[in-house]
């Protein structure tokens, strides 16, 4: 059993109407982002997502072969996967970025891969100065790629 499947997980919130945000999952970001392992490129970014009712965050990783390094996103989203928390259902980015900056390509097409509803799913980006983006996944990536197209 995943932690999706245990109704005691579902969230009572819903980041999605909460227009002033969501202070948890940007605390824990901004929290995230001391922690980014970023020497090279120095764009430090901390991620956040609310995965299956639970908050799991993550930073950027990189590598001294470049190619290796690996995104805020992803790591959060990995961290969820791996205690087990398959639904995605809000994604906070921060960056020092100003205006904020949103997720890549590859971390768009990631958290996708857990949205089952991209509408539904809040994606905030943040920076230390308090500036703040929003978004749905669905705006982000548009008539994205999922495993219902393969056979
Ligand atoms: N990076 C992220 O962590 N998330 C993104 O969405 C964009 C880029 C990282 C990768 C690399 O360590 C650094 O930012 C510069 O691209």
């Amino acid at each position: 059993m995943t932690r999706d499947d245990d109704p005691a997980r579902d969230p009572a919130r819903d980041p999605a109407r909460d227009p002033a945000g969501d202070a948890e999952l940007e605390a824990r970001a901004l929290d995230a982002q001391r922690r980014a392992y970023a020497p090279y490129s120095k764009f430090r970014v901390g991620a956040a997502v609310r995965m299956a009712g639970e908050v799991f965050d993550g930073a950027n990783v990189e590598n001294a072969s470049y190619g290796l390094g690996i995104c805020a996103e992803r790591t959060a989203v990995f961290a969820a996967v791996i205690a087990g928390a398959h639904r995605l259902e809000a994604v906070a980015v921060c960056t020092d970025a100003s205006p904020p900056s949103s997720p890549c390509g590859a971390c768009r097409q990631v958290l996708h891969e857990f949205a089952a509803d991209p509408a539904a799913v809040t994606v905030i980006a943040i920076n230390p100065r308090g500036e703040r983006r929003s978004w749905t996944l669905a705006e982000l990536l548009p008539d994205g790629f999922s495993g219902r197209e393969l056979p």
